[in-house]
């Protein structure tokens, strides 16, 4: 046993602490499932009356399956006996566990900390579970388009009921100790660092080693033909549908795993759900979301792009320039970060304004139990507001987020530059203008750097790093360094228009402007727009940007670049929107009309401005909208990438799916061409350009990839057979 060490007490009760060597957190390596037969032959000895499981890590149980393997061999479309040799091992750590379920000895399950995923599905093999308080569960391998294949569906929906079950696996959201009690998936709560020692006791009081499910007459709570349970399987597969269009094959699966094993016997049971993990396993949106939305993101998390040789940065001291909207939730994740914050605004008044934001997040948090009030004002001790730019001396990162003006964006980078030191890096949160031009006033344009966050900042994990033409190595370094200690996911780009995020989701917004052009009717072009799995349509997020924004960008985009007509195309739609006063959401007039509590409304005006000629929808109009939306998005990451705006394909990935919340099942614009195959994307997007115009003419590099028969990713790995 490499991953766990054990002792016997003089009860006879073994307990095994899971601890694979070299890693902070415990996951389930190959190795690690190897060990699970060894605890079952330790359960077998004689001497032996019981086991606890628990952790030998201070930090949780386990955080889940082992994702490098699983992620090489995802969506490798394997069929008959292939499939069946991986059918194998995939199934493995399924009836290891199986096995110590049914050793005929009590064995409990002790957790402090998170117990998540494969985690979380050791401790349901187990016949009692002990948590602590500060406990978290859950099975979150929906969210990396996997289903928990190791008895999880099976064993959470017989603990607490289909509905609860669903909810827990389809979500992939964790809950804590004492939601996971309510819904019988966690039997006992005991205070943090008690948990060994009541699961001994449960032991030595008589616990039952045999599981509800292995006695006789055994019935499932809320099956199928009870009065809560039927309409739980009756209208799980729709309300799945209804929120997801049919994007995501492991939430599918996981319905399935529910109706085909409820009523089966465990093991027959799990044959069912191992069979459904590997059908699950081998799609391509497996594929793609485990590479980005666990392997790349936490690659970029780390600083994968991070310039070697350049020693750790440690920011201590920060300033942020400008207490407004985003310059205040700046503040807000420094101070978390425990870095001392100077936030400075013009006024007194403005800057405390910039503080009270960060006190409203921290109450939000107390009342829902994140945070303690200790917490809360040792973060707002760090937030020093002031208009007294003399603060800011010993700064070592000053984030200028004043309004969206050259000339003032100039004038508080001198003021900064004169009071920090010269190893200090300058950092602008501009949403539009060149970085290399915002450099032109620095003093230090080595120093000088792009860091957009996103809003909301605390709870948009990305933030996108825009390198200047001086910007040195060094600077990226530090930058990062930041990020990290901020626990933010950085992706690097190069200076360009929009940088990377904002130019390539605005192409989303256009495409759905060139519908309405085309005369198809709003309602389609929306619902199109949720079809293909972005959080909303293009003309309700145009709504939510504000139209004014979208309108002012599209004007700074002429000037600067030449590119677009006020008089004709998208950009007319903007400047006809905003003529009538239709700004969006913010004044309650967009596309849409907004009034309190009523459903919005499709403007009425809006089609004597664009009448509509393509009412009905067809499948095959639905399917060609959804490419052009989505595909249009794919060549702007491609030329981005054709550019060097962004260098690698991660970067890209990543920053779309956390940026603007790019279809997350397809893994991203750049997964996306290579699911497609880059040479009939490239076909496909040619025949768009003959018929809908240049903007869908593929980049060359996707031309060169396509003749050279390339693809952004490897290939998948066919599975080893077991
Ligand atoms: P805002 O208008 O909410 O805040 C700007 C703040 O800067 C105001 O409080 C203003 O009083 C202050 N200010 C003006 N002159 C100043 C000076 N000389 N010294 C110190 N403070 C000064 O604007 P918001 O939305 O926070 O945007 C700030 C920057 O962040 C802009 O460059 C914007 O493009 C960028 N950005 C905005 C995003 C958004 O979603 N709003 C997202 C990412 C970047």
């Amino acid at each position: 046993m490499q991953n766990f060490t054990y002792t016997v007490d003089k009860d006879g009760i073994a307990t095994f602490l899971f601890d694979v060597p070299g890693r902070t957190m415990n996951t389930f390596t190959e190795s690690a499932v190897a060990d699970l037969d060894a605890i079952v032959a330790v359960i077998r000895e004689d001497r032996v009356t019981g086991a606890v499981l628990a952790s030998g890590k201070d930090n949780g149980f386990c955080a889940g399956a082992d994702l490098g393997e699983l992620g090489e061999t995802a969506g490798a479309g394997l069929t008959g006996d292939a499939l069946a040799a991986a059918l194998k091992g995939s199934s493995r750590m399924s009836w290891a566990l199986r096995a110590i379920e049914t050793v005929g000895k009590p064995v409990v399950a002790a957790l402090e900390g998170i117990a998540l995923g494969g985690g979380f599905e050791f401790a349901l093999a187990a016949h009692h579970r002990v948590a602590s308080s500060r406990a978290k569960v859950g099975l979150p391998e929906v969210t990396i388009g996997l289903l928990p294949g190791a008895g999880g569906t099976q064993r959470t929906t017989r603990l607490a009921g289909p509905r609860a079950a669903l909810d827990l696996m389809i979500s992939g959201a964790p809950i804590d100790a004492a939601k996971a009690q309510a819904l019988g998936l966690i039997d006992a709560v005991v205070e943090p660092g008690a948990a060994i020692a009541a699961a001994k006791a449960w032991i030595t009081g008589g616990g039952d080693g045999v599981a509800p499910w292995d006695r006789k007459g055994y019935q499932m709570p809320g099956g199928p033909y009870t009065a809560e349970g039927a309409p739980v399987f009756m209208t799980a597969a729709a309300q799945i549908h209804a929120k997801s269009y049919g994007n995501y094959p492991a939430q599918k699966n996981i319905a399935r795993c529910v109706y085909e094993g409820f009523g089966l016997p465990m093991d027959a049971a799990l044959r069912v759900e191992a069979r459904l993990f590997l059908a699950t396993q081998q799609t391509p949106q497996a594929r793609a979301m485990i590479r980005s939305n666990f392997i790349s993101k936490q690659a970029l998390a780390k600083g994968a792009a991070r310039p070697a040789g350049v020693p750790a940065y440690t920011v201590g001291k920060a300033a942020v320039l400008g207490a407004g909207m985003m310059g205040a939730g700046i503040a807000y994740v420094q101070a978390r970060a425990g870095i001392e914050t100077v936030l400075i605004d013009t006024s007194q008044e403005g800057a405390d304004k910039g503080k009270a934001y960060s006190a409203g997040v921290i109450e939000k948090g107390i009342a829902r139990g994140t945070t303690t009030a200790e917490a809360g004002d040792a973060l707002l001790a760090r937030i020093h507001a002031t208009t007294d730019y003399a603060a800011i001396a010993g700064a070592d990162l000053v984030v200028e987020a004043v309004f969206e003006d050259r000339a003032l964006k100039a004038e508080v980078t001198r003021r900064a530059e004169a009071q920090i030191g010269t190893d200090a890096v300058f950092a602008s949160n501009t949403s539009t203008l060149p970085i290399s031009e915002l450099a032109g006033a620095a003093e230090r344009p080595a120093n000088f750097i792009g860091i957009h966050f996103f809003s909301p900042v605390d709870r948009m994990e990305l933030v996108e790093i825009i390198v200047g033409k001086e910007t040195s190595p060094e600077t990226l370094a530090k930058a990062m360094d930041y990020c990290r200690a901020l626990k933010k996911v950085p992706i690097v780009v190069n200076d360009s228009r929009g940088f990377y995020t904002s130019r390539v989701f605005e192409t989303y917004i256009t495409e759905g402007l060139e519908m309405l052009l085309d005369g198809i009717a709003p309602a389609i072009i929306d619902n199109v727009g949720r079809m293909t799995g972005m959080p909303r349509g293009p003309l309700e997020l145009a709504d939510d940007v504000a139209i004014d924004l979208l309108d002012r960008i599209a004007g700074q985009r002429r000037v600067d670049f030449g590119l677009g007509d006020p008089n004709g195309g998208t950009d007319k739609v903007l400047v006809d929107l905003v003529g009538a006063e239709r700004l969006g959401r913010k004044n309650g007039k967009g596309f849409y009309t907004y009034a309190k509590g009523e459903p919005k409304r499709l403007w009425d005006g809006l089609a004597d401005l664009y009448p509509v000629t393509v009412e009905r929808s067809t499948p095959e109009l639905v399917e060609t909208l959804k490419r052009r939306l989505l595909y249009r998005q794919a060549i702007e990451a491609a030329r981005c990438m054709d550019e060097g705006v962004v260098t690698a394909p991660r970067d890209a990935d990543v920053g779309a799916i956390l940026g603007w919340g790019f279809a997350p099942w397809s893994g991203g614009p750049i997964s996306l061409i290579d699911s497609v195959g880059v040479a009939e994307f490239v076909a496909r997007t040619r025949a768009f350009a003959a018929d809908h115009g240049d903007r869908f003419t593929p980049p060359a590099l996707l031309e060169r990839m396509a003749a050279a028969g390339d693809s952004f990713y490897p290939a998948p790995k066919a599975a080893a057979a077991a």
